[in-house]
């Protein structure tokens, strides 16, 4: 088990955490069709209480899980590291956005059990969640160009599609399915409900393919590179598990649901199929829709590898020399100064420094960086 594997699982834990919020707000939202909402938007809500609760334990356990890997001092230190993660890192200042949204989100996951304010309690509830995934975007590689940049924003669209597409898979498969038959729901309503749901991960699925192939261009650059780095392979390998789940969603969308929307078309009239087309292409929807899950589960983990290894294009560059020369301590603490060559000295590669810390690899933050700009070298304070 390499060191980086309880990390990873971490952020993995915290984007399905994230999708398991997103997906019954978004079914809730866009999928459930207005005769069915009563049958299932009880159910749908206590999801949503339970994904919150997971996700209010995956903040904690991000926030810790980054104090270890910053101060390297193991689970015991944490108590005294975690106070200087939250005050002095850029992650610090970032997560302390989570739990503001949390206690919003339960505020008005608890105003959404009446039913009157449900809805709108749901697109609130939305809205918080897509400003916790942007804590994610904000505190991994898209930052390393700084703050609210152009990454940050496409890796945050990704992000919150994601959670839309597999979210509502999720759901489907854990909260819809299981009932769908047993349901009292009017063959035409079941099939606007599959149709819709359809749509709406046909949306979602666009713009992820749109943002990933953006974020993949920029840390990667060039196909020698996708070919040659271990990022780039662990990319080739989230790509494959994406293409099983994409040519399920597709199997869905143009085989099965024509079927079932035929069979309600039908419904009340001469069928133009067999009786029971509808019942045994909805089966086979289902089977399909759990094996889709399986995929999406496997390319989240995918992702959280791909989030703690090093894009080529950051490796390419000259931070690697800066940081062999930087005094790397086993026990940081306190000031110290780290000297930087003059192709360091400019402000997106100082940036990137910063950003780098973030990983745990180097200090926090860097004394004023304009005044490295004329120099040839020049000696920085870093606070460990
Ligand atoms: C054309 C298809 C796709 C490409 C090229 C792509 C590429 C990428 C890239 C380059 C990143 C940035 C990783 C980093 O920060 O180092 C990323 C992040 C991510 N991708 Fe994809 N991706 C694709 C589809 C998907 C799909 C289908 C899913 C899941 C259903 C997914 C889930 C994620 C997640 C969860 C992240 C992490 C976002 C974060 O936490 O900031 N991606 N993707």
């Amino acid at each position: 088990m390499s060191a980086h594997t309880p990390y990873i699982a971490l952020s993995a834990f915290d984007i399905v955490a994230l999708t398991l919020v997103i997906g019954p707000l978004a079914t809730l939202l866009w999928i459930v069709p207005q005769d069915a909402r009563e049958a299932f938007q009880a159910r749908l809500w206590r999801l949503t209480g339970a994904a919150l609760f997971v996700l209010t334990l995956s903040s904690i356990a991000l926030l810790v899980g980054r104090t270890v890997e910053m101060s390297r001092q193991g689970l015991g230190k944490v108590a005294h590291w975690l106070p200087l993660v939250l005050r002095e890192t850029p992650f610090g200042h970032v997560w302390l956005l989570r739990p503001i949204m949390l206690v919003m989100a339960w505020a008005v996951w608890f105003i959404g059990r009446n039913l009157e304010r449900r809805r709108a309690a749901a697109a609130f509830l939305f809205a918080t969640t897509a400003v916790i995934a942007f804590t994610r975007s904000a505190t991994g590689h898209p930052a390393d160009q700084g703050s609210w940049t152009l990454p940050e924003w496409v890796d945050w669209a990704h992000l919150v599609s994601v959670s839309v597409w597999a979210g509502v898979v999720f759901t489907m498969s854990i909260a819809i399915f299981p009932r769908l038959s047993r349901e009292r729901l009017s063959p035409s309503v079941r099939a606007d409900f599959i149709a819709r749901l359809s749509s709406v991960a046909t949306a979602a699925l666009i713009c992820i393919l749109v943002t990933g192939v953006l974020s993949a261009y920029h840390y990667i650059g060039t196909l020698a590179a996708l070919r040659t780095s271990t990022y780039g392979h662990i990319l080739l390998v989230k790509l494959a598990l994406v293409a099983v789940a994409v040519a399920l969603g597709a199997a869905n969308r143009f085989l099965f649901v024509p079927r079932i929307r035929a069979g309600a078309a039908t419904a009340g009239r001469r069928p133009l199929r067999p009786p029971g087309t509808d019942e045994r292409a909805l089966g086979l929807l289902m089977r399909s829709t759990g094996i889709e899950t399986l995929f999406l589960l496997a390319t989240l983990a995918a992702a959280a590898v791909l989030l703690h290894g090093m894009p080529p294009r950051e490796m390419d560059h000259a931070m690697g020399g800066a940081m062999a020369r930087a005094p790397r301590p086993a026990h940081p603490a306190g000031a110290r100064r780290v000297t930087l060559r003059r192709t360091l000295t400019h402000r997106p590669q100082l940036q990137r420094l910063i950003s780098t810390v973030r990983y745990g690899v180097l200090p926090t933050r860097t004394s004023a960086p304009e005044t490295l700009r004329p120099r040839r070298s020049a000696t920085i304070k870093v606070w460990l």
